[in-house]
């Protein structure tokens, strides 16, 4: 198995490493490849997932092309043998695992949307009774389904923590036509996709998308409703009023709480069994949304 951290390619300049995804130029529009990295508490670790890589970028395609009567996309190519010519040579590195996208210009707002209460929203609402600047009911206990999915914006930070900012803070920065409109999307794709996958035994509990803007066009980009981007959990697991068990990095954090790391320096090595234990939920994940086997 061919593990997948950095990736240079030869003619092509890369734009930006993120945490996971590799950006590089290539004309007026980029490559994106998703690699096999793993971030925890806003740190990359230094080990690999197995087929992590993989499995976001094909998870990510599937809802772009589903829910593309929502709102336009990034997605220009997501077959490797219709890449150029001159990238064939790369085929180990880059298939199943990168994109041909349009270049948009990122608008730097973490578009969230909660259909369920935990993580920072619950504690804000075990606080305040409140999330952000939203009433809600007074009876909510941790992992309630919400009267109606919510937007729950926060900025997007270069580095460390995004911040949590109220809908009229945001609109105050990008103004309120964009706002409304992003609004509205990401809760028009949010209530889709949470259909879907219910059926497929996954309740995705909350997630975040980006937009970007092309001309005129407001268009989704990065990734979408990923276990990365996304909290999904088993539905015939599902009892509010305690933490739910996430097919995502959760076995990861749990490890690493656990461990005595302090959260400030270099984070450790991952031991193999919990890279391969996270792998496995990665790949249900996967299999039980796309309805198939995953075959590397
Ligand atoms: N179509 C696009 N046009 C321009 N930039 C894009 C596009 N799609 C995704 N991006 C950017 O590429 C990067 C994806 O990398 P990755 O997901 O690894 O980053 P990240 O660590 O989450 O990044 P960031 O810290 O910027 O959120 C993000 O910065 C995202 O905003
Ligand atoms: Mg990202």
């Amino acid at each position: 198995m061919l593990l997948i951290g950095n990736v240079e390619i030869e003619n092509l300049e890369k734009i930006k490493s993120g945490k996971v995804r590799e950006m590089f130029a290539y004309e007026d529009k980029m490559v994106i490849v998703t690699t096999d990295r793993v971030s925890a508490f806003d740190y990359i670790l230094p080990s690999l997932i197995p087929y992590k890589g993989i499995i976001l970028n094909s998870i990510s395609n599937f809802w772009f092309d589903h829910l593309k009567e929502v709102v336009n996309n990034h997605i220009i190519e997501t077959d490797f043998e219709n890449f150029p010519k001159f990238l064939k040579k790369y085929k180990n590195i880059l298939k199943d695992r990168s994109v041909i996208v349009k270049k948009a210009n990122i608008y730097p707002i973490e578009c969230v949307v909660r259909g369920y209460i935990t993580g920072s929203a619950w504690n804000e609402y075990k606080d305040s009774q409140k999330i952000s600047d939203l009433e809600l009911p007074k009876d909510l206990v941790l992992s309630s389904k919400l009267p109606e999915p919510i937007f729950t914006p926060t900025t997007k930070e270069v580095s460390g923590h995004d911040i949590s900012i109220t809908i009229n803070k945001a609109k105050s920065i990008f103004g309120s036509e964009v706002i409304g409109y992003l609004q509205d999307k990401s809760i028009q794709l949010y209530t889709m996709a949470a259909e879907y996958a219910y059926n497929k035994g996954i309740i995705i509990a909350d997630t975040k998308f980006e937009f970007g803007q092309i001309g005129d066009d407001i268009i989704l980009v990065d990734e979408a409703l990923t276990p990365d981007s996304s909290r999904f959990w088993l539905l015939d697991k599902y009892e509010p009023g305690r933490s739910q068990k996430s097919l995502d990095k959760q076995f990861l954090r749990d490890w690493l709480l656990e461990s005595d790391w302090d959260r400030k320096s270099i984070p450790p090595e991952l031991p193999q069994e919990v890279a391969s234990k996270t792998s496995e939920r990665y790949i249900m994940a996967y299999e039980q949304l796309l309805d198939k086997k995953f075959k590397p």
